[in-house]
């Protein structure tokens, strides 16, 4: 695996894969990776040959009060991991790379509808971030598909929607959430918790999971179920931000007439913020 810095050098290497006739995958990542993170990378093998990985803890995506200084960088860990997976090329741009001019004046790629509210609600201009600098990814790979998680249904929403509405040519891929043994959906600010939040956590998903049993067994009073659900989250000792059912996919908001959905949350346990979602059929 090589690992480069420079747009030049990526576009290089992406110009020789694709000569020698290879279909190329990007994941994109903020690094630290995890088992979530590898699976990404196993579906990009399985619907490519040549496999580029960007790590950038991205500063547009970041809120004032967000975690940017603290989120944890890993690159010798990532990079070992990267290449065991069979990732060709890594790309690890710097801030300045990306934002030569700050950050302040650059363009944005703003997504409406789907970026607001829940996350985008909780996090303004988050959504913006991410799809700026998706954005801008996708235009120094050229890609031909790109993997995201449904841990971040949200993003794959908005990302989807970007990809459709500005007609870019890259197919896009979700992969399933990648759960601990306990049910707690991978990522990477599982780290900051303690010992004690660490047993907590499984109860965001645990509520969850519970919430689409009931609704599945019948139960159509979702302002009811929704409540019940939050006031189980906090007696776990979690204090929910959101906790939503909306239409899968559309994100717009659940009817009782709907037959696609998700719940999806979001809850702080100490100052670690966590999110989960499970996307679901419901039978007439
Ligand atoms: P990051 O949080 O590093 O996640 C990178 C990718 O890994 C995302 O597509 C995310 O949904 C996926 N992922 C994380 N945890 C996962 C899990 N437990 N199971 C399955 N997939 C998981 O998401 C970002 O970075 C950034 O917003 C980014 C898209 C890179 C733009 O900066």
């Amino acid at each position: 695996m090589i690992t480069v810095d420079s747009i030049q050098a990526l576009r290089e290497q992406v110009r020789q894969a694709r000569q020698n006739g290879q279909r190329i995958a990007l994941v994109p990542t903020m690094g630290n990776l995890h088992a979530g993170h590898m699976s990404l990378i196993e579906t990009a093998r399985q619907h490519a040959d040549f496999i580029v990985a960007s790590i950038f803890v991205n500063p547009l995506q970041f809120g004032p009060n967000e975690d940017l200084d603290s989120y944890p960088r890993t690159l010798a860990d990532d990079q070992d991991k990267l290449r065991a997976a069979g990732c060709a090329l890594l790309f690890t741009p710097t801030d300045a790379l990306m934002y030569p001019q700050g950050m302040a004046k650059h363009t944005l790629v703003h997504v409406p509808d789907v970026s607001e509210g829940l996350c985008g609600g909780s996090r303004p201009g988050h959504f913006d971030g991410v799809a700026t600098v998706v954005s801008k990814l996708f235009n120094m790979v050229q890609p031909d598909l790109a993997v995201f998680g449904e841990k971040d249904f949200q993003q794959l929403a908005v990302i989807r929607k970007m990809v459709s509405e500005l007609n870019m040519p890259i197919e896009i891929i979700g992969a399933p959430i990648v759960r601990d043994t306990d049910g707690l959906a991978l990522s990477s600010r599982n780290g900051y918790l303690d010992a004690a939040q660490r047993k907590t956590a499984p109860a965001l998903h645990e509520c969850l999971q519970q919430s689409v049993a009931r609704i599945q067994s019948g139960e159509r009073d979702y302002n009811a179920l929704l409540q019940q659900t939050a006031a189980a989250l906090i007696a776990a000792g979690m204090q929910p931000d959101y906790l939503e059912l909306r239409e899968a996919y559309s994100l717009q908001p659940a009817s009782a007439d709907s037959r696609q959905l998700v719940i999806l949350a979001a809850a702080s346990l100490g100052k670690t913020r966590l999110i989960d979602n499970i996307a679901f059929a419901v039978n007439p």
